[in-house]
């Protein structure tokens, strides 16, 4: 099956299955503040295990359900929930047998008592799994992306506002040490007002190659994708063969629409991409692996090498985002942030205060750092230490936990998710139509004018 077809079957077999789930009375209602909860999650792979591990070092989460259509992976997560001496949760998704149910996550979303569900499958299945969760009344933390199609966006705003159930974009990068000063800087007015700001997804994906650890399965070549690959290799590779355009936005524009109060005063208005051609992966296969016979070979890839993305927004300001994860680079987000009184790159790890620097040069970024160091961080960093991503998947599932347990508002919540994550079938649509810039929808339909900024405003979340 393509990856659209995997979807569409998921897509019409749970609207099918979707009333059971609803009337199931299964998920908790949201009421009094909670001091625990119990959650449950589907996808235990790569990433949902170091979701999970961190769900499993805290006191005030039960992890009650977990869901994997991979016998491997689930066992693995199970594992991870023993070894922490937690109670066994309920699984589902591989029968006795060890044969895969795509559609077993629907019975853990009837599982008793859930208050939320975390997603970490592979992109299509986000849109389908978070909204027949919101329609059983289980809250969802989704991670990154959204959906696929621009139509997706609109259904997952959709569900969400038709049945109030909680979402959180689970976009750990707002969360980094020094995302989250910058955003003490632009709040304290260092920056002046901004301008114009820059970010993206620039981490060299070629090798997409993991290790199972199980001998008998010899995956992570680095040229095998679909059905041979292992992990992320088994379906995000095949987006590089289909899709043109920005295909993982929310790393780098999390952060800059957090800046610039988006959806809060502000929103974006227009969007267009450039792609340049295809060469990085068919080169890797053919030269760098010298696999010219491998299948993977023959394969034509859609993806441009370097996606840039420029979009512009109401208050004025312009962001520029680019998508290069098939060429040789060393990881950077490509962090910029830009105002009339300086500016701070992420590369460099440099910064630039007209009046505190010395006139054109860089500063280094440490006292900086030091000074404007985000109280979340001040607060947690120890909790935080050896979490993913130098720490920041501490605090993005700290921050679903706590704004569930308050039942607060998500601090990325609905809006922020959908047009964080409709950059990519805008982009696609901008350079299938000649790289034309296109309007960009308003998901709050004018509520972004009245909306207050929430985002990491005190210790708590
Ligand atoms: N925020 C971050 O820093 C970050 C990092 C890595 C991955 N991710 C995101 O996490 C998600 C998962 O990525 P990954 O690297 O873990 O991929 P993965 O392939 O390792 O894990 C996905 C899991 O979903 C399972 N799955 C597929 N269909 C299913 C179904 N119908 N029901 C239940 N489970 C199903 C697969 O068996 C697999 O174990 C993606 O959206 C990815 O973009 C985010």
């Amino acid at each position: 099956m393509t990856l659209m077809q995997r979807r569409e079957f998921l897509r019409n077999g749970s609207a099918a299955a979707l009333g059971a789930a609803a009337l199931s009375g299964g998920a908790r209602a949201a009421a009094a503040p909670r001091s625990r909860l119990r959650l449950a999650m589907i996808g235990t792979g790569m990433r949902g295990q170091v979701l999970l591990r961190e769900l499993v070092r805290r006191d005030d989460v039960e992890v009650a359900a977990l869901c994997d259509i991979e016998a491997l992976m689930l066992q693995r997560a199970l594992a991870m929930v023993e070894k922490a001496g937690k109670p066994r949760p309920a699984t589902f998704g591989v029968d006795a047998a060890g044969r895969g149910d795509p559609m077993a996550y629907l019975k853990l979303l009837e599982h008793p008592g859930l208050d939320g569900v975390i997603i970490a499958t592979p992109w299509e299945l986000h849109a389908p799994m978070a909204i027949a969760a919101m329609q059983a009344k289980v809250p969802v933390g989704c991670e990154v992306v959204a959906g696929v199609t621009l139509q997706d966006h609109w259904d997952v705003l959709r569900a969400q506002q038709s049945t109030g159930t909680p979402y959180m974009l689970l976009e750990n990068v707002c969360y980094r040490r020094d995302v989250m000063a910058v955003l003490q800087m632009v709040r304290a007015g260092l920056f002046g007002e901004l301008v114009h700001l820059q970010g993206g997804y620039q981490h060299d994906l070629r090798a997409v190659k993991f290790n199972s650890g199980d001998p008998a399965k010899p995956y992570g070549s680095g040229v095998e994708f679909g059905a041979k690959g292992w992990s992320e290799a088994r379906w995000r590779t095949e987006h590089s063969v289909q899709r043109n355009g920005e295909l993982y936005p929310s790393h780098g524009i999390g952060p800059c629409a957090m800046y610039v109060n988006i959806h809060r005063g502000n929103r974006f208005t227009h969007i267009n991409s450039f792609a340049s051609k295809a060469r990085g992966l068919h080169d890797y296969v053919v030269n760098k692996m010298k696999a010219k016979d491998h299948p993977s070979a023959k394969a034509k890839f859609k993806l441009g090498d370097i996606v840039t993305t420029t979009l512009a927004c109401e208050n004025g300001e312009t962001i520029v985002l680019q998508h290069d994860t098939s060429l040789p680079r060393p990881y950077s987000l490509g962090f910029r942030v830009q105002g009339t009184d300086g500016l701070w790159m992420d590369l460099n790890r440099s910064i630039h205060i007209e009046g505190i620097s010395p006139p054109h040069q860089w500063e280094d970024f440490k006292r900086y750092q030091d000074r404007f160091d985000h109280p979340l961080w001040k607060k947690y960093a120890a909790a935080a230490e050896g979490a993913g991503h130098g720490g920041m998947d501490y605090f993005v599932i700290h921050a679903f936990v706590e704004a569930l347990k308050a039942n607060a508002p998500m601090p990325i919540d609905i809006y922020d998710a959908v047009a964080w994550s409709a950059i990519t079938p805008l982009s696609e649509q901008s350079i299938a139509e000649g790289f034309k810039t296109l309007a960009f929808p308003d998901f709050t339909e004018g509520q972004w004018k009245t909306r207050k900024p929430i985002f990491a405003f005190d210790d708590r979340y």
